[in-house]
């Protein structure tokens, strides 16, 4: 009997070790420890080394942090980078204009000479080595309260990472793991001389826009091209002409032999953020409280701003980068709260948190957790809207980021009268202090001109702008208790009479419209020339500004902090018990803007009963789809007449048809935009570039079942490139394997 229930046992164990394979961001540098044996029993092909490699080259050094955001992998010998369209975006519609429309048009460089320089200056990052500080950075918290833990925590890194970088041109970035478990530092080289290679059209590269995104099926074709320039050292340089294209450690080959479901499939990219060890109590207040908020809020700026960006193609191409952007985590926020519902997570962690509370029940150090974590969401719950409506409703409007211009000047003219009254000071110390803090103001000053410049600002983005005005003052007014505003909110308030809020919002925001200088650019340019705090303070959208500033730093903010570090330091000590609880579990770190790697295998899915979701999509899905003359639907019309002439060369699978997207488990998140998909060669086959619907709970609780990457098929990424960009020679420049 024994015997049959450790042998049931140890299957169920099995079992489920091999059904986790594809949960994990896993860090390179310990994947030889931990995963190494399971990724080679599922298909890869490469060694340890390999992966990652101090001294030699290997696949880190090809998989580099696309400017700070996303993922890029470098494809050529000669630094040629492949990104998403969408991570590409910014730089693309920037170049844009009415007359030379690359965002529209789509643009491939004849000649490296034709490669376009980004009007915003943009990187991407190697990762050189990283080091596990776990020991020295503990060591050195050891008797740190937990209120100074994060002002030490930025002392230790500063101490470390300067040490791990004198000498060299390289960077390093110190990064807490588990919730503050382990640390481990990154040594990282940075690439400044970035320039655009090429992209498809925006119908073709967002083929599908939100309707489609974050959903499978999908039929985009989101990839776009840049180039990394260096010195004539091959190091790192500013942009300068005469630069020359880097040579990199490792390029990845690319592979034309197409995929099947059950192939090995790994993913190395930069994922940004999950929570997977959150609790139960945030999950719900995500549902309830914070994700529906945002989702409205959004909804509002971008509807008032798509009825001015159909009206005329210039206000379309100054906002349509921030706009994709918006919605793409508007459609994020409401997914996830969705799904979150559906696939039960809040369910599932409490669960998770009864087995660990009756685990922890005797034990000093953690019996008292799941109480002090109760405690610490009930205090918070009612001010959990307070900094989402700050940044999401408050600063949504364009008007008021301007204004907050005005924020930092404030801080500096309090000093400065605070200086003049001081009665310690003598009259001489008062003059050279004043002094002091004036030349500071002017150089504020400067730096906000250059800030400036960079606010699009025209007429028909005030038109919009004026909507999102009024309707915020109206969700503020909804959505938040009257005992959280401040006094000048409840003084705008008290106007309403028998249910005229509307009104009285449209009247404040023509009076703010009418009155303000941070509605024009130049009067801005003007102030900030000659900043005189009296011309600041009497200015009513400043004052609105500061009214919700100060109210939230006098009244919310330490709340709110002392709960973030509160929430910091019970996940810490929960992770540390869950590892004490399950001692043969293997975690992984959550994401947090750190190289990883995860691997699994190209695979389909069931989203509902009776419905089978294949896993690759093909141009005649991208056909059924097309509309012509449609904001996220229509096509180039060269595509038309290669689809007609089935014109797909080498590209085509066995059964005739051009692939377009395919699907794996691999697990990833937003960061991970961009990212490789690879064979168990290390030859890349794909673009990772989405999650699926029904898993949009994933970064809190990966699914199974149902957790999805969507990719681009390579094939279609090079077929794209060579027959509808006609730029073979890009192509060319790859190392294909056939
Ligand atoms: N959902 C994708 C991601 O977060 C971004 C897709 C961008 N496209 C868009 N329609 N906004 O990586």
């Amino acid at each position: 009997m024994k015997k049959i229930y450790a042998l049931l046992f140890a299957t169920c164990l099995f079992v489920s070790n091999v059904a986790k394979a594809d949960e994990g961001m896993w860090l390179l540098s310990l994947l030889e420890k931990l995963n190494y044996k399971d990724m080679q029993a599922k298909g890869l092909r490469l060694t340890p080394e390999q992966l990652y490699s101090v001294n030699h080259s290997s696949l880190k050094d090809a998989c580099i942090w696309f400017n700070g955001g996303c993922t890029g992998e470098i494809i050529s010998k000669d630094g040629l980078i492949l990104t998403n369209h969408h991570c590409g975006y910014d730089a693309i519609a920037e170049l844009s204009t009415v007359q030379d429309n690359i965002l529209d048009n789509g643009f491939w460089a004849k000649t490296k000479a034709d490669e376009r320089k980004p009007v915003r200056p943009m990187s991407i990052t190697r990762i050189v080595r990283v080091d596990d500080i776990t020991d020295e950075v503990l060591k050195q918290l050891a008797g740190v309260a937990e209120k100074d833990r994060s002002m030490k925590l930025m002392e230790i890194y500063k101490g470390i990472q300067k040490k791990a970088t004198e000498g060299t041109h390289y960077e390093a970035s110190c990064k807490e793991m588990f919730k503050g478990n382990a640390y481990y530092m990154f040594i990282m080289e940075k690439f400044t001389d970035i320039r655009l290679v090429g992209t498809p059209p925006q119908n073709v590269g967002k083929f599908g826009g939100e309707t489609d995104n974050w959903m499978w099926p999908r039929h985009t074709g989101d990839f776009s091209m840049f180039r990394v320039y260096v010195g004539a050292d091959n190091k790192p340089a500013e942009y300068k002409a005469e630069n020359v294209p880097y040579k990199p450690e490792h390029y990845l080959p690319v592979s034309v032999k197409g995929v099947k479901e059950g192939d090995f499939a790994m993913i190395i990219g930069f994922p940004g953020r999950t929570n997977r060890y959150e609790f139960s109590h945030g999950v719900a207040l995500a549902t309830d409280v914070v994700n529906p908020n945002i989702v409205n809020l959004r909804d509002l700026r971008l509807k008032a701003w798509k009825e001015q960006m159909v009206q005329d193609d210039a206000t379309r191409l100054l906002l349509s980068s921030t706009y994709a952007s918006i919605a793409n985590y508007w459609k994020f926020f409401d997914g996830e709260a969705q799904q979150l519902k559906h696939n039960k997570v809040y369910e599932k962690k409490s669960a998770e948190e009864k087995a660990f509370a009756a685990w922890a029940e005797n034990k000093e150090e953690y019996k008292t957790l799941l109480y002090d974590i109760d405690q610490a969401y009930t205090v918070y719950k009612p001010y959990a809207l307070q900094s989402t409506y700050l940044r999401e409703c408050i600063m949504a409007p364009t008007i008021m980021q301007l204004a907050s211009f005005g924020i930092g000047l404030d801080i500096l003219y309090a000093k400065k009268a605070v200086v003049l009254a001081d009665a310690n000071k003598s009259k001489e110390e008062k003059a050279k202090a004043a002094t002091e803090i004036d030349s500071t103001i002017a150089k504020t000053c400067r730096d906000y001109l250059r800030a400036l410049a960079e606010v699009d600002y025209t007429e028909r983005i005030q038109t919009a702008d004026k909507k999102i005005f009024a309707g915020m003052l109206m969700m503020y007014y909804k959505n938040i208790p009257s005992n959280q505003w401040p006094a000048a909110f409840t003084k705008i308030a008290a106007g309403i009479k028998n249910g005229n809020a509307e009104a009285v919002f449209a009247k404040y925001t023509e009076m703010i419209f009418a009155k303000s200088m941070f509605v024009s650019k130049d009067k801005v340019a003007e102030f900030l020339k000659n900043p005189v705090a009296k011309k600041l303070y009497s200015d009513p959208a400043f004052s609105y500004l500061k009214s919700h500033r100060d109210n939230y730093n006098t009244n919310f903010k330490s709340k709110v902090d002392e709960f973030q570090m509160q929430a910091l330091a019970l996940g810490r000590k929960y992770i540390k018990g869950l590892m004490e609880m399950q001692p043969n579990r293997v975690f992984y770190p959550d994401a947090n803007s750190t190289q990883r790697l995860t691997y699994g295998s190209v695979k389909s899915y069931d989203p509902k009963d009776a419905i089978h979701y294949d896993f690759v999509t093909t141009l005649e899905g991208v056909m059924e789809k097309y509309v012509p003359g449609d904001y996220e639907f229509d096509l180039p019309s060269k595509m038309l007449d290669l689809y007609k002439a089935k014109d797909y060369g080498r590209y085509a699978m066995s059964n005739g048809k051009l692939p377009v997207a395919f699907l794996t488990d691999n697990d990833i998140t937003g960061g991970n935009s961009g990212s490789p998909v690879m064979d168990g060669s290390g030859n890349i086959i794909g673009l990772a570039f989405d999650g699926n619907w029904e898993a949009m709970s994933g970064n809190i609780h990966f699914d199974q079942k149902l957790k999805r990457t969507i990719n681009v098929d390579i094939r279609y990424v090079l077929w794209l490139i060579e027959k509808l960009g006609g730029a073979k020679h890009i192509v060319d420049e790859m190392t294909l394997v056939e």
